[in-house]
């Protein structure tokens, strides 16, 4: 299989989740952030929860990019994200502020959509109506989209209109007209005259921003958030996010066409996890669950929620890979597995005796999938002080190879640790 370092990566690369999420990602940016002069942000809002381990400490990032901590790196978050700037100012800048970490190079779109207070109360207000629930996160994301969409919505430069105050005071007396809600006007606008004051430096036009930077050469590098199989459009409605979350979604913030990255870089656990709703054929029940959730330290890092662990689905994966262009794959938490007598792997599905071999975002139709597993055998070392694929228990090589073979596409990056430097690269 070709192998084409990332560790010395060049040129566009994306990283985009081939799971439902909480793969790894910010970790992975961190890294590979130490090469970037661009570092985009192109979807989802608060949403996301990004954890990233290195010299500084340890941080929870929700809209600000994870590679925040390189100071070569311009971060930005561009029109396709929704941004929630209570999330950024009030808990991200200070949980940057307190490790001594600047973001003097963040660059936020003019023409991002604002998430306002209304949108989170009425994500929440949907959820509880709905008879079946998503389990969203609550952030407000899907009602910013949505407002975005209808073309109603505040975005990042309304708040240094003129008539802003106006602007805010008639859509507040909107919403608590038509929408039942409570909202004071009085408090909405001194915290968004406080936020406006705070990020007025840092806005401006990611587009020509990241533009000039490929002209002169830079690399550059988007943050995926999320993971394909919450996809808008591809993921099992209503069980998904509001927003496109593999490569389409960068050409939708950034202009950017796809076949213009060189590294589309897959991202997935070694097994897999599902957090909210929705279908999840291989799914684990039983004592080997609680190891996972326990020994993986599988709790949400924007919920709080214990997510469900599966084994790794490839027949979903390869789907990802295919649509996605990925070429390459990264892995994390191969380290969870140390110990484990024999590891699964989904190879197929099966509904009743017929083979599947089309699946599309019918939630019903993937919840009556049976996985075909295939088995592995495990190994007993621990493996989070290895460097190095050739010092890997033959059985770990094994599994790795197997899922290269499988797929079509070389695995570069294993995870065998949380933190920065406790990576392999191949
Ligand atoms: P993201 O949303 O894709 O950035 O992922 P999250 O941060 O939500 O969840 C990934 C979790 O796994 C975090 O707690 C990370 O610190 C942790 N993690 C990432 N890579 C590894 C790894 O290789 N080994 C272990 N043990 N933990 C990891
Ligand atoms: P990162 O970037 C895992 C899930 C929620 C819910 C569904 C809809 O950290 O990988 P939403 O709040 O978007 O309306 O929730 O999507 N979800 C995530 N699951 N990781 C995420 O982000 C997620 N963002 C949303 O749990 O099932
Ligand atoms: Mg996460």
């Amino acid at each position: 299989m070709a192998k084409n370092s990332l560790r010395n990566w060049q040129g566009v690369a994306a990283v985009i989740g081939v799971d439902w999420g909480d793969s790894g990602k910010g970790r992975i940016i961190d890294d590979l952030a130490q090469s970037a002069q661009i570092v985009a942000r192109y979807n989802g809002g608060s949403n996301t929860g990004h954890t990233i381990e290195n010299h500084f400490g340890k941080f929870a990032l929700h809209i600000m990019p994870s590679g925040i901590f390189n100071p070569q790196s311009t971060c930005l978050i561009g029109r396709g994200v929704v941004c929630d700037l209570e999330s950024l100012i009030d808990d991200e800048f200070i949980q940057l502020k307190k490790a001594g970490v600047s973001w003097k190079n963040l660059v936020i779109d003019e023409e991002a959509s604002l998430t306002m207070p209304w949108h989170k109360q009425k994500d929440g207000l949907r959820e509880n109506f709905r008879q079946s629930k998503i389990g969203t996160t609550a952030r407000g994301v899907g009602p910013t989209y949505a407002d975005r969409i209808e073309r109603v919505g505040f975005r990042v430069a309304d708040l240094y209109k003129k008539d802003f105050k106006k602007l805010l005071k008639d859509e507040i007396g909107f919403q608590n007209k038509h929408f039942n809600l409570k909202l004071s006007y009085g408090k909405i606008l001194s915290q968004f005259q406080k936020y406006a004051k705070i990020i007025k430096p840092f806005i401006g036009q990611t587009v020509p921003l990241f533009q000039q930077s490929i002209k002169r050469g830079g690399n550059v590098l988007f943050e995926g958030a999320q993971g394909w199989l919450l996809d808008i459009d591809a993921g099992t409605y209503p069980y998904v996010t509001s927003s496109n979350t593999g490569v389409i979604g960068i050409w939708r913030s950034f202009d950017l066409h796809p076949q213009k990255i060189n590294h589309v870089i897959g991202i997935t656990k070694a097994y897999t996890t599902r957090v909210g709703a929705g279908p999840m054929p291989t799914k684990i029940i039983g004592s080997l669950r609680q190891l996972i959730i326990e020994k993986g330290h599988e709790i949400g890092t924007t919920s709080g929620r214990t997510r469900d662990p599966g084994w790794l689905d490839l027949v979903l994966l390869k789907a990802a890979v295919e649509v996605n262009g990925v070429n390459q794959l990264a892995f994390t938490k191969l380290d969870i597995f140390s110990t484990f007598k024999k590891i699964k792997i989904c190879v197929g599905y099966k509904v009743g005796d017929k083979k599947v071999d089309y699946l599309s975002g019918n939630a019903d139709f993937l919840s009556r999938c049976k996985p075909v597993f295939m088995e592995l055998d495990g190994w007993e070392e621990d493996i989070s002080k290895i460097r190095k694929f050739t010092l890997l228990p033959k059985a770990a090589q094994n599994y790795i190879k197997t899922i290269e073979k499988i797929t079509n596409v070389p695995i570069n990056f294993i995870g065998v640790g949380p933190r920065r430097e406790e990576v392999i690269y191949v």
